[in-house]
């Protein structure tokens, strides 16, 4: 159990919070003041609203904004992916009428999210009483995010929430812009926030304020729902602002904070060239921390990664490769230049590439060799196995040390359905051939070259599928010989 007091007493530990505030934990416990902060929220139920029912027209997209990609993963998964590493448990995700789409995003990372539809756009308050039942469960503390906001750290969210645990209403996070233009300005007085007013509503002396609203807010949970039903749309955009919640709460006589936090961690995206430049800002960041932890990238900035790309130790990546969402890459392999990856796992000491492609569900176990121009999809590599030149193996299973010649192709597909190959170990697969799913080649088999694979090869046998070689000699002369003398006829009848 954790106490949280204004000032330090008796046994235990204490850590001072901003401001000038100290949390105890009865048990002297020697953590540091951040996992401390951590602690204190764990103990409390969390409730995370997630807004995500913009059309993000600026984007001039038919996609919903929040299913944009940064470094291969939507802005709706980083956030939801902070707001799950932050240890909240619940969340509620507002969507538009009709985004099935972002709906199925959200569930996709976080199963356990409360789906919630706004069904007309009138405001970040209107958006949040969306999940009025959510709130109304009664979690010790709200917090609300935007889906848009993909740079937010799990730590923040601590933060943030760490002034209600202290009886503070009301926490939004607070930042200020190299440039301010848009943002809602944070009205302070000493440490107390007074009010958020929009840029539209704001005055000139109002709009001078460097300390801008960063959209996300903490709100108490005791007082959430009277809060939010008491916002009105009395300005002059007739919408239902979130940002009124200060002045309502102070007018409850109630405590309202500031968290200010770096730029960089509220950006929001709201065009194209916002999400490039996120995108740039995020694989700087990815690459930086590939390299601290080992990995040889030999031109990083060719190199492009996601946010979950997992590499082993003394692992080399050459120029210009891209690694998609779900990738592993073992110890010591080497991903040659110009590959693509995408849900796949490549063992210890793989070699792959040049020209690459791994697509979902390719598995490749230690010391495989794929080469150029080879396709690998829903398929498992037995270490040692190879497959050098060429070659497409979808829905499939290599054997250990098996040799896949160049120009094999496992023909998985009828037209209607998709069919398992299965290859033994030490067998060896002769150049250009086909291998008619469904399919097996036992332990040591051996197909020969040009071969059409229909029906499956026993172990340790020889299959040959395909057209006899037929020779007839003197063939060539004897068409030679025609065409000449076709050709003097012709200039007979010219003549
Ligand atoms: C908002 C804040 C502003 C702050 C800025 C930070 C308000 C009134 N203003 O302004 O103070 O500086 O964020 O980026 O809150 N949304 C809905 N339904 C709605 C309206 C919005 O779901 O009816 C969602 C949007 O999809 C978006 C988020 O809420 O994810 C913020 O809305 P947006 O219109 O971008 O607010 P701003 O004008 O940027
Ligand atoms: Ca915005």
């Amino acid at each position: 159990m954790i106490y949280l007091i204004r000032a330090s007493r008796g046994r235990g530990a204490t850590w001072e919070l901003p401001p000038n505030r100290y949390m105890l934990l009865p048990r002297a416990a020697s953590l540091s003041y951040e996992s401390a902060v951590e602690v204190a929220m764990k103990a409390r139920s969390c409730l995370a609203v997630v807004l995500a029912a913009g059309e993000g027209t600026r984007m001039r997209s038919s996609q919903p904004k929040v299913l944009h990609a940064i470094a291969g993963r939507s802005l709706l998964a980083h956030v939801l992916t902070a707001v799950s590493d932050a240890g909240i448990a619940h969340s509620a995700v507002v969507i538009g009428p009709g985004q099935d789409a972002v709906a199925a995003e959200a569930k996709r990372v976080l199963p356990g999210a409360a789906i919630f539809v706004q069904k007309e756009r009138r405001g970040t308050a209107h958006a949040v009483l969306a999940a009025r039942a959510a709130i109304k469960r009664g979690a010790d503390d709200v917090l609300v995010v935007y889906g848009d906001t993909p740079f937010l750290r799990p730590a923040t969210l601590d933060r943030l929430r760490a002034p209600l645990a202290e009886g503070a209403a009301v926490a939004v996070l607070g930042f200020k812009p190299d440039d301010p233009g848009g943002y809602g300005r944070l009205i302070t007085s000493g440490d107390a926030l007074i009010a958020i007013r929009e840029e539209i509503d704001a005055s000139p002396n109002e709009r001078a304020i460097a300390l801008c609203n960063g959209g996300i807010m903490a709100l108490g949970g005791e007082h959430a729902v009277a809060i939010l039903e008491r916002i009105g749309d009395d300005n002059r955009k007739r919408e239902f602002y979130l940002t009124d919640a200060v002045e309502i709460a102070r007018d409850m006589r109630l405590r309202t904070v500031v968290v200010e936090v770096e730029e960089d961690e509220v950006r929001g995206i709201n065009t194209k060239a916002q999400l490039a430049e996120a995108e740039a800002v995020e694989q700087q960041r990815l690459r930086k921390a590939a390299l601290e932890a080992g990995v040889t990238l030999v031109a990083p900035e060719t190199v492009f990664l996601s946010a979950d790309t997992k590499f082993g130790k003394d692992v080399v990546v050459e120029p210009y490769v891209v690694f998609g969402e779900k990738v592993t890459v073992d110890d010591g392999a080497v991903i040659h230049s110009f590959c693509h990856l995408v849900n796949a796992q490549v063992g210890k000491s793989v070699s792959l590439g040049p020209f690459a492609r791994l697509r979902p569900g390719a598995w490749l176990g230690e010391d495989v060799h794929i080469g150029n121009f080879v396709e690998v999809k829903g398929a498992r590599i037995e270490a040692g196995a190879k497959a050098n030149h060429l070659s497409y193996i979808g829905d499939a299973v290599v054997g250990a040390k098996t040799n896949i010649g160049a120009g094999t192709i496992t023909c998985n597909y009828d037209g209607n359905a998709k069919h398992r190959t299965e290859i033994g170990r030490n067998v060896f697969i002769g150049s250009n051939s086909a291998l008619v799913a469904p399919v097996a080649v036992g332990d040591g088999a051996y197909v020969g070259a040009g071969s059409i694979i229909t029906e499956s090869v026993p172990k340790d046998a020889l299959a040959l599928g395909r057209g006899r070689q037929v020779i007839k000699e003197g063939w060539a002369s004897r068409l030679r010989a025609l065409k000449s003398l076709g050709k003097r006829k012709a200039r007979a009848h010219d003549r």
